[in-house]
This record gives C-alpha cells, sequence and structure tokens, in this order.
C-alpha cells in the first residue's frame, strides 16, 4: 500500500482531481491508466491487499468543446474507470438553492399540479454576470458565453427545472430524469439560429464614474473577435409536460448585476375584471421568482385588493429568504461537491449521456455561428442587461425580468387596475 495511503489511512481509495487546463485531461487520465498494476477499471495499487478500494476521478468543466470532443473524452474515461467512478462536476448542481429547487418542487403538493404546459406560460433562466472576462481570455475568447454557461449551467438548471418527478433521490433516478429532459429538447435547425439564439459582446462603458473596457480592450482579446459574451436561447423541450412553452435562457459577463434566477410565470387568470366603464381589465399574472444567487430565496407574486373602498387590485409578493428562515449562510457548492465525490454519492454530478444531450442542444447554434462569424453579434454597453435583440427574442412573452436592486424582496407596484363604486 502507498505511504500515503496508510498514513491517511484512506484504505487505498484515491480521488483524483483533474482541475488542470482540459488540454491534458486526456493524456492524465491515460496515465493513470498505464501505471495501474491491474488493468481495467476500479484497480489500484492497494488492489491486491484491499480488493474493495477504488479509485475516483473529478472532471473539471469544460467537458469537451463539441459533442465529437466529449463523446472522445467519455470514451477515454471508459477505458480507465468505471462510470460509477467518474465525477463530472457542474458546481450549479451543487448550489444550495438548487438543491432546495428539487425539495420545492417534490415536497410541496401545492406547485407540482400547476407544473406543466396549462398553467405555465414561459420560463427564463438567467445567469448574469457583473464581471468581465478579466486574465481568462486565453480560455474564454476560443468558448464564448455559450459554451462556457450555456450548454453546462443553464442547461443543467433547465434540467431541473423541468424535470419528472423521480422514482427516488438516489443518483440513477435523478439522473435519468435529468437526462430525459434534455433530450426531449427539439432540435435547432441551422436556419433557425438567428431566430431563437442571440449573441453579443460588450463594450466600453462608465460604470460609477469608472471606465470599464469593453471586451476587444481586454489583455489577451484579438482586436476583432467575435466571442459572445452574452448570449441567449429559446428553447422547446418536446414532451407531454412542456410541449409550447418556451424556454429563455440567457447569460453574460460585465452585465448590470450579479444574478442567477428561475423566473416561472403563470398564463394569466381566465377571469376578467371590469371597470366603472365596463373595460376588461387583465390582473397580473402569478410569478415565482427562484433566486440561486446572491438573496438566495423564493417569491411568488399574487395578485390582491388594496385595503379601502372601491376595488383596486395590486400585486403583492410572498417571500421566502434562505438566510432568514433557517439562520444559516447556503453551503458552498464545491464543498458540498468533493464531499459528495469522497462518499462516491453522484447525485449532483452529471452522467454522459447528459453532458453529450446539452452539446447535441447547442451545436446547430455553435456551428452556425462559427459558420457566420460575427453575423449578429451585437454590441450591448458594459453594464447593461444586455442587447436589444435579446429582449426582441422574449417580447411575445413579455420582457425579462430584470431587477435593478435587489431581488424582489417587494416588487414594484403596480398602477392600480379599476375602481368600482363602493
Ligand atoms: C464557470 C465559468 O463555470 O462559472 C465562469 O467558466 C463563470 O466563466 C462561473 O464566471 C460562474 O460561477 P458562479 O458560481 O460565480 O455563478
Amino acid at each position: 500500500m502507498c505511504q500515503q495511503q496508510v498514513a491517511h489511512d484512506t484504505g487505498g481509495e484515491i480521488l483524483f482531481y483533474l482541475s488542470v487546463g482540459p488540454e491534458l485531461y486526456e493524456s492524465i487520465i491515460q496515465n493513470i491508466g498505464a501505471i495501474q498494476p491491474n488493468k481495467g477499471p476500479r484497480r489500484w495499487c492497494s488492489a491486491e491487499s484491499n480488493p474493495a478500494a477504488r479509485q475516483r476521478i473529478i472532471v473539471e468543466k469544460p467537458f469537451g468543446r463539441d459533442l465529437q470532443s466529449a463523446e472522445h473524452l467519455n470514451r477515454v474515461l471508459g477505458r480507465v474507470f468505471d462510470d460509477d467512478d467518474v465525477f463530472r462536476i457542474d458546481h450549479y448542481l451543487g448550489k444550495e438553492t438548487v438543491q432546495n429547487l428539487l425539495v420545492f418542487r417534490f415536497a410541496n403538493l401545492l406547485f407540482e399540479p400547476l407544473w406543466n404546459r396549462l398553467y405555465i406560460d414561459h420560463v427564463q433562466i438567467t445567469a448574469a454576470e457583473t464581471v468581465g472576462v478579466g486574465n481568462r481570455a486565453a480560455y474564454y475568447d476560443s468558448a464564448g458565453a455559450m459554451r462556457d454557461m450555456i450548454q453546462s449551467h443553464l442547461l443543467q438548471l433547465m434540467a431541473v427545472v423541468a424535470m419528472e418527478p423521480p422514482n427516488s433521490f438516489r443518483a440513477s433516478d435523478l439522473r435519468s430524469e435529468q437526462r430525459h429532459v434534455l433530450e426531449a429538447v427539439r432540435p435547432i435547425a441551422l436556419d433557425e439560429v438567428p431566430r431563437l439564439a442571440v449573441r453579443a459582446q460588450y463594450t466600453r462603458a462608465q460604470i460609477d464614474g469608472a471606465v470599464v473596457p469593453g471586451y476587444r480592450e481586454e489583455p489577451g482579446v484579438p482586436a476583432n473577435s467575435s466571442c459572445d459574451t452574452f448570449a441567449a436561447l429559446k428553447i422547446f423541450i418536446d414532451n407531454w409536460r412542456w410541449e409550447g412553452v418556451p424556454f429563455f435562457l440567457r447569460t453574460g459577463k460585465c452585465m448590470r448585476r450579479k444574478l442567477t434566477q428561475f423566473v416561472i410565470n403563470f398564463k394569466p387568470a381566465p377571469h376578467l375584471f371590469r371597470n366603472v366603464d365596463g373595460g376588461e381589465i387583465r390582473p397580473s399574472p402569478n410569478r415565482l421568482v427562484v433566486n440561486v444567487q446572491p438573496d438566495e430565496g423564493i417569491s411568488l407574486r399574487f395578485e390582491g385588493k388594496v385595503p379601502g373602498l372601491g376595488l383596486h387590485i395590486q400585486s403583492a409578493v410572498l417571500d421566502f429568504d434562505y438566510r432568514q428562515q433557517f439562520k444559516a449562510e447556503p453551503f458552498e457548492a464545491y464543498a458540498t461537491l468533493l464531499l459528495d465525490a469522497i462518499r462516491g454519492n453522484q447525485s449532483l454530478y452529471k452522467d454522459r449521456h447528459e453532458i453529450e444531450a446539452a452539446w447535441r442542444i447547442v451545436m446547430p447554434v455553435l456551428d452556425y455561428w462559427q459558420g457566420h462569424p460575427g453575423q449578429g453579434l451585437a454590441p450591448y454597453p458594459a453594464g447593461s442587461w444586455g442587447p436589444a435583440a435579446a429582449d426582441e427574442l422574449i417580447k411575445p412573452h413579455g420582457p425579462w425580468r430584470n431587477p435593478e436592486t435587489t431581488v424582489s424582496r417587494t416588487e414594484p407596484a403596480a398602477p392600480p387596475d379599476f375602481d368600482l363604486p363602493a
């Protein structure tokens, strides 16, 4: 047995963590395979003294840069590791609020009957960052927002929002339901890309008196780069639950606020109120907001009567604040995930099929953008909510939810809708 294993009483179990440049993954995995005394998965240096000893590996993102390279990496891993010992990380899955969404959906009877195409108009998923590309241009310029965030984190979040109730919370059940969602996404035809996807790049702007450089002025970024620092995508999931409900995904660097949120927009109530003149009034539809970060929490907008004579209708918000409620800080995502890997729990890790399904969804967009460099690449000023093209994308279903200051502790009051004689 290795000295280190004796010293730390690890019983011969070893966890590799590939947090290195993705170009090194393959050779590292092959070399791990080459030094195994007994060929084949699971064996390591203590295999004879402890036949149950396992070796596991955590693979960081990016997992491939397209479908082909992701499939290849999965094959390379499969030659050395049993799939039960491969942990493909997506740190968004480790976030408390994402795990809480599973509990929220499946431990409460209230929402599940409404969680479908009959009651939901559309779903928005946003992951906005205020930081720019910083010193990561070498990686980021060849990746872009669609690869860096949508292919991985945002599609994974969508899978959690849209999945069917699993048979259990075991890894195999959770992951197969999430995978089914990704596999049901309607394929995007190449000629539909300009209609369903938006790409943009931040430009120089002044924020709070300070000048923020545009993307092309950042260190290491080519002056003619057509890299997307903002991307938005309209997706349909062709299954019984979600047929016809659009999912709008968007992400960007150098945006107005750091914010990751799901917004479930319900359909309007069918009943029409009337004002004194007999005019029709439609109360605002219900809206459920899940703040993944920051201001972790959930809020539900509903309509209420303003106290007083006459009938005024106004939106109100039921609010759940994670910190206040549980008197605890959300646990660090990586701490959860690394501990899970040590314990061999894959529930918050992706399986190979999920990763490949997510690549299949974005490949037509990436192929189209690569074949049409710069076409439709809109500018957006640093510190804004992104380009006008993204507003156009969602327009038929209403605007993006762009909170200006703190996330929804109080919704802006809607103007009184109507007034009937008392
Ligand atoms: C990483 C991306 O996976 O996620 C980064 O490569 C991004 O570009 C980061 O900044 C965002 O993570 P978080 O947890 O800060 O939202």
